[in-house]
């Protein structure tokens, strides 16, 4: 059941909206305006107000004023109810806030329609705001998951770019481990032939010093211990070197993943880039020439394993971008006092207008699947806004791409003097 205060400085006022209500409500009634203001600041709290306004002490106008200054009493509406006829009165409630006037004396059709109305309406509008707020929340709720799921996304955009690298890694350490452990099987059978020589020496016989060693001697000649001599070596060299490629690469895994240090550092980025290109080998060694053309570059304050990120979407693009056999350029430099630049270009097919209109979009891709996920340039462009830097592409069509970065070295002192870098959330 709805509730209504009835405020009144007259007994008899109060008794006649106190019967005429109460069939349909829950009345609370206050004879003064601070009780109507202790009243309606307590349970239950009254859902519409009848005023009086002419009261002493305190008169309808302050009630109202003060039911508006409180937080708790704000939203109740309140309808006057005067004798008053005068239109300015009228005025100058309406301009306080109030919700409606009624007249005495009380005409009990037409009191109780606009009390109705009002109850209505209230309940209305609390329905409403219930609503909003919900759907505020729900918004709220809705643009978490969307960030969630942007994460993911670009979580799944790393984890595609390894998965196709890491059939490439594969093989390139597969190569020199298979021949490593061809050569250490043949340096066994040699240790054998070996062994098999040194016992012949050291075999307890009768017969003489000639005759044993025209015996070693042959098993020599027959074991091709010449040969045996200079193979052993060529193959320690060889797996000497097998066993440093594969060393090499896991550093440059390392070097490209950064594993250990992910905050922002000052770092060299062409140590970045090298990891990254060797990373990245196979999918241009077959069809491409590498060309670096790396200038001077100070150390800048960034986060390396993100910028190699961008490296490596930008060089498998490049070769991925290639048909046939062609050229890929890496050249460094600096620009102007507190900048850098690097730029990949390729000379491959080139980008269409609409491809340059939609490149950076989330899942823009021209490419089967497997091969992109069309994540690549979105994650490296955010990756450089984050670095306050640019990217900026130029391409023309059967003849090739140029994608430049141009990173600040040091974006802290971009941004105000004393803020950290945004969070690395990638
Ligand atoms: N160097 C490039 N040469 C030609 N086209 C490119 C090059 N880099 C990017 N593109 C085009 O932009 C698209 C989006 O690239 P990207 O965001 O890295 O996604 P993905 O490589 O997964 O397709 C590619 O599918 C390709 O059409
Ligand atoms: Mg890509």
């Amino acid at each position: 059941m709805k509730v209504i205060l009835v405020v009144d400085d007259d007994a008899t006022n109060l008794r006649t909206l106190g019967e005429l209500l109460r069939p349909e409500y829950r009345v609370r009634l206050a004879s003064s305006g601070e009780d109507a203001l202790r009243i309606a600041g307590s349970d239950p709290r009254p859902d519409l107000i009848l005023l009086d306004v002419m009261m002493p002490v305190m008169d309808g106008y302050e009630v109202l004023r003060r039911l508006q200054a409180d937080e708790a009493t704000r939203t109740i509406p309140v309808v006057f109810v005067t004798a008053l006829h005068d239109e300015d009165s009228e005025q100058r409630g309406f301009e306080l806030g109030a919700a409606d006037f009624i007249h005495k004396p009380i005409r009990a059709a037409v009191a109780l329609s606009r009390i109705r109305a009002q109850i209505d309406a209230r309940t209305a509008r609390e329905s409403l705001r219930r609503k909003a707020q919900h759907m505020a929340r729900v918004a709220e709720q809705g643009a978490e998951q969307l960030e969630n799921t942007r994460q993911q996304l670009l979580q799944s955009e790393k984890m595609a770019s390894i998965g196709q690298l890491s059939a490439g890694i594969a093989h390139e350490i597969n190569n020199p481990v298979g021949f490593v452990a061809s050569n250490l099987a043949a340096l066994g059978r040699y240790l054998d032939d070996l062994f098999s020589i040194i016992d012949a020496c050291a075999a307890e016989s009768g017969a003489p010093a000639e005759q044993r060693l025209a015996e070693v001697r042959g098993l020599m000649q027959r074991l091709e211990y010449d040969y045996l001599k200079e193979d052993v070596l060529d193959l320690l060299a060889e797996s000497k070197e097998g066993v440093e490629r594969v060393r090499q690469i896991v550093a440059d895994m390392k070097g490209f993943s950064h594993a250990g240090a992910s905050g922002w550092q000052w770092a060299d980025l062409h140590g970045g880039l090298d990891s990254t290109l060797n990373i990245a080998r196979s999918t241009f060694k077959h069809h491409c020439t590498l060309v670096k053309r790396y200038g001077e570059l100070p150390q800048i304050h960034c986060i390396p394993s993100q910028l190699n990120q961008v490296f490596m979407n930008l060089v498998v693009n490049a070769a991925q971008a290639i048909e046939g056999s062609g050229e890929i350029t890496v050249t460094t430099g600096r620009v102007g006092d507190d900048s850098v630049q690097v730029s990949i270009a390729d000379t491959g097919k080139g980008i269409s207008p609409e491809g340059l209109r939609r490149l950076f979009e989330p899942f823009y891709t021209t490419k089967p699947v497997g091969e992109g996920t069309g994540l690549g340039l979105t994650l490296s462009r955010e990756i450089v806004q984050r670095h306050r830097g640019q990217i900026e592409v130029n391409s023309e069509l059967g003849k090739g791409t140029v994608f430049t970065l141009t990173l600040p070295i040091d974006p802290v002192l971009d941004i105000d003097a004393d803020t950290e870098p945004p969070a690395a959330a990638v």
